[in-house]
Parts: C-alpha cells; structure tokens; sequence
C-alpha cells in the first residue's frame, strides 16, 4: 500500500486524512511514518506539511520512530491511575521485558502510554491495535500477551 492509494480509499479529503494515516502507518510491519511519507501526505491532500507533521506529533497514535507489530497503549488517565495502571506497567514491563517507550528486541511490541480509550467503567485498561482491554489482571495481561507473542511469530 503506497500513500496514494490510501487516500484514494479515503476519498483525499484533508478530513479522513487521519484515519488515512493511521491505516497506511498500520499497514507497515515498524508502525511508523518517515518523515518523506508525511510529505507525500501533504502533497497529495494539498495541506502545508507542517499540519500534517502536526498531527503526527499531536497523536499519541502516530510515531516517527521504527516501533513494534503490537503497540500496547496503557491508559494513565485518572480513573485507570486510580484503579491501578501502575501494576498494569510494572507487569507488562516484567513479561515484555523491557520499559515504558521501549520495544522488545524481537521487534513484537512496543509500550506507551495513552490518553484515556473510552471505557473508564473497565479500568484499568491498554488497547492493542483496534482492540481495548480492561479490568486488567496480572493473569489477564499474562494470557493476552502470550497469545499474541504466539500469533505474532
Ligand atoms: S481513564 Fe482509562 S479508559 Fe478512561
């Protein structure tokens, strides 16, 4: 998939320009975008590359560094906080082996922080890709990354 093809899907309106990006960053096996994709961006939605570049930089989502397949996100918004997204960190950190922002030296995952996802009632909560997970556990976060540890080899 080229940047031009995407936006084909999307209509090339600089409005479906982010969900546009987030495919085509999705679609690479590094979850990223190089500083020539996001001026290919610009230049075939006719917007000043310095808006596109804001959007990278203003979403969590984006990142302009080679990253994991699995990015797992744990929210740190206040609810989470509060119901323990610190112990969700501190066990991922010990299964994935590695710190927050780092990625794993298989290249499988990559861990960050995340505003809030939209299920404070499921708290604490990550989302992997497109899919939430909350009212995580030690067992529940375990289960979830062997399965993809499993899938992703
Ligand atoms: S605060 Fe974590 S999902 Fe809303």
């Amino acid at each position: 998939m080229d940047v031009k093809e995407v936006l084909d899907k999307y209509g090339n309106s600089p409005g479906r320009l982010l969900g546009a990006m987030l495919e085509y960053q999705r679609s690479k096996p590094q979850n990223y975008l190089t500083e020539e994709e996001i001026k290919a961006f610009a230049k075939e939605t006719g917007l000043p590359v310095s808006r596109v570049y804001s959007l990278v930089t203003f979403y969590s989502l984006f990142s302009e560094v080679p990253r994991g397949k699995y990015i797992v996100q744990v929210c740190h918004d206040v609810p989470c906080h509060v119901n323990g997204s610190v112990n969700v960190v501190a066990e991922l950190e010990k299964l994935l082996g590695i710190k927050m922002g780092e990625t794993t030296d298989d290249g499988l995952f990559t861990l960050e922080y995340t505003s809030c996802i939209g299920c404070c009632e499921m708290a604490p909560a990550m989302q992997i890709g497109e899919t939430v997970y909350g009212n995580l556990t030690p067992e529940k976060i375990a289960s979830i990354i062997e399965e993809l540890r499993r899938a992703g080899k």
